[in-house]
């Protein structure tokens, strides 16, 4: 089959992960008689430098009318001057509303092999495999009043939490069916006890909750939360949370995997492309050395297959053999190893060459 994938690499080591995705790709294409037709576009700071904006019309109508869209990362410290009009995470923003994707999955998964390269104890580890639903396109990000002004003779800085029913509706919804093909269990977090926001949150959640007597549905405080997340990460299912609660939660999870470097995200909304997307960031400190590790992006690819594309089958065979890689001791620098990210890619693909 023939598919349309946009890719946005972005800004420090985006656009080297990326790469390394793509080349998974192609072999996934090779092994399973596929084409895949990548176009690249500007986002984030490069945008910025080459067309005076971090998303541009023409990027956001390619990203709209593919069937997929592969993002690195965006950001840097070039771009982080607090009084610049645009910035790198604007346009990242910007595609995510663009495209309406209001559900971000970032399943946490620890490899047994890779017990030893967090800083948890092993015992804690063990069983670890939950699935974040981090809604994406509401919330402190977007709420309305938003910016900086002058009250009372003093610099004032507002932003709002804010969500409309079906916003919270529509994700809770999505984690249940999710969770119903997993262990039939929902954590919905927030912080009913201080914010109206989460107030209707929980209200939503329960309701949701009684209408799907198969699954079990928890209510968590965000804080309680950040420290389960420790204490007993085995004990999570499905979380969903809202944007920003999901945004910190999750690079606290990632800390179980071993490495941000592992983790996939795909994003998606009622209809139309998803948006796939490592959830480390552009790690402007190693950007350009060629050491990052591509596995949190080729997982994001594998998720694109299976979510958008179809693919099950492809997507089970990418994520067979990143899981193969890592047993066989494959190690890119953030997990204590040596290996470079075409390395790591190599032996990716050796390993799906050889899968049955
Ligand atoms: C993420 C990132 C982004 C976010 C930034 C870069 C805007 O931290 O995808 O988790 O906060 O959503
Ligand atoms: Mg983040």
């Amino acid at each position: 089959m023939n598919f349309n994938i946009t890719l946005l690499p972005g800004d420090g080591i985006g656009p080297e992960v990326v790469a390394a995705a793509v080349r998974a790709l192609e072999a996934i294409a090779r092994k399973f008689g596929h084409t895949f037709h990548f176009s690249e576009r500007l986002m984030g700071g490069c945008s910025i430098d080459k067309f005076g904006m971090s998303l541009t019309d023409e990027t956001l109508a390619d990203c709209q009318s593919a069937d997929a869209v592969l993002l690195g990362a965006v950001g840097g410290p070039k771009w982080d001057d607090p009084a610049a009009k645009d910035r790198p995470e604007r346009g990242l923003l910007a595609i995510r509303k663009g495209l309406g994707v209001f559900a971000n999955l970032r399943p946490v998964k620890v490899h047994p092999a890779l017990i030893n390269s967090s800083p948890l104890k092993a015992e804690k580890l063990a069983g670890v495999d939950m699935l974040v639903v981090r809604e994406l396109t509401g919330g402190l990000y977007f709420g309305w009043p938003k910016g900086r002004d002058k009250k009372d003779g003093r610099e004032r800085a507002v932003d709002t939490l804010e969500y409309y029913d079906y916003e919270i509706r529509r994700v809770i919804e999505l984690a249940f069916r999710l969770a119903k093909a997993r262990r039939a269990k929902v954590t919905s977090v927030d912080k009913a006890n201080v914010l109206e926001s989460s107030r209707l949150w929980r209200q939503i959640a329960s309701e949701i909750g009684k209408a799907n007597p198969a699954v079990t549905l928890e209510h968590m405080l965000v804080d309680t939360a950040a420290m389960r997340l420790i204490t007993s990460p085995a004990s999570f299912d499905v979380v969903v949370t809202e944007n920003m609660f999901g945004d910190i939660l999750t690079d606290e999870a990632s800390v179980l995997a071993g490495s941000m470097g592992m983790l996939p995200s795909a994003s998606l909304g009622v209809s139309g492309p998803g948006l796939y997307e490592p959830i480390h960031g552009s790690a402007p400190d190693i950007a350009g050395r060629g050491i990052a590790n591509p596995v949190g992006t080729i997982l994001s690819a594998a998720m694109m297959l299976r979510y958008s594309l179809k693919l099950e089958a492809e997507a089970a065979a990418l994520e067979k053999a990143v899981d193969a890689t890592i047993c066989a001791g494959a190690r890119s620098a953030d997990l204590g190893g040596k290996l470079t990210t075409q390395q790591m890619t190599n032996e990716i693909i050796k390993q799906m060459q050889n899968g049955e």
